[in-house]
């Protein structure tokens, strides 16, 4: 299947989503088509991520001098503590606005890294590459970007668009099959709050998506995209329609939150149980 591209549009900037496999190798391509460029950059990858993989992303990126940053990409550890520990680095490098940070990992490593492009000297480029379909279908589109505190998770952030999202289907053929039901959590999601259409295409595919088989896996990705990719351009600072996409999460945050946010039940599963409740009650 050919790639997908899902353009955004906000008030504060436009950039492509490009969904598709393998397209990790094709950065050269991507990068001089949407003419970004940047002579310095860091790469904040979850050190979770495959050496494999963030061989390719190292060697593809196309920037004079490249850092990388290996981050455990923990609740915990999505803290001020480590943006503090990021700046630095980006200061001890003379990075410049011009410059540009590339996440490669989950929603937390993309919440870290968009936080830390945004506050750095007010900005500069940032890219993501979503590796979980978790962050490929929610987090990485939108532009929230922040850490926790101890007064609970995210209350520290700001709105900071992409320049540029690749979501390679392959990042998740390595995922545990939790992970991929916490992402076919999101795509419901997005689903009920769409239309039939789209719920219907989950309700006939869903055996399919799950186990990664293409086109279906990429289709249901770049239609779950584009659903939130409409509500986050109508409403991007979640003053209104955005907050829509918070369905289910007020009883998930909840249930987290009684849990401690301990790997018993994490966001995706916690998404479904509090989709299920909102309509129980
Ligand atoms: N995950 C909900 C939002 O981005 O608004």
């Amino acid at each position: 299947m050919e790639k997908i591209i899902i353009k955004v549009k906000t008030k504060s900037k436009s950039y492509p989503i490009i969904v598709g496999k393998s397209i990790i190798n094709e950065i050269p391509n991507i990068l001089k088509s949407n003419n970004l460029s940047f002579e310095k950059c860091l790469i904040i990858v979850d050190s979770k991520i495959p050496k494999n993989k963030l061989k390719i992303v190292k060697k593809k990126i196309i920037s004079k001098k490249k850092f990388i940053y290996y981050f455990n990409a923990t609740e915990k550890n999505k803290n001020l503590k480590n943006i503090n520990f990021i700046l630095n680095i980006l200061f001890k490098f003379n990075f410049s606005r011009s410059d540009c940070i590339v996440s490669f990992g989950g929603g937390i490593a993309g919440d870290v890294s968009g936080f830390a492009a945004s506050i750095f000297k007010r900005g500069l480029k940032f890219i993501n590459i979503p590796t979980t379909l978790l962050s490929q279908v929610d987090s990485s589109i939108g532009g929230k970007t922040g850490v926790n505190n101890n007064y609970g998770k995210n209350l520290i952030g700001s709105f900071m668009q992409p320049d540029l999202v690749i979501s390679d289907i392959n990042m998740l053929s390595s995922l545990p099959k939790r992970e991929i039901i916490c992402g076919y959590g999101e795509i419901l999601k997005h689903s009920i709050i769409s239309n039939k259409k789209n719920f219907k295409y989950l309700k006939t595919n869903y055996l399919k998506i799950l186990k990664l088989k293409s086109p279906f896996i990429e289709k249901s990705i770049a239609d779950s995209c584009k659903i939130k990719r409409n509500i986050v351009q109508l409403d991007e600072k979640e003053k209104n329609i955005r907050k829509v996409l918070n369905l289910g999460h007020t009883f998930a945050h909840a249930y987290e939150a009684s849990l401690n946010y301990s790997k018993k039940l994490n966001h995706g599963e916690a998404v479904i149980l509090g989709i299920i409740s909102v309509i129980k009650f």
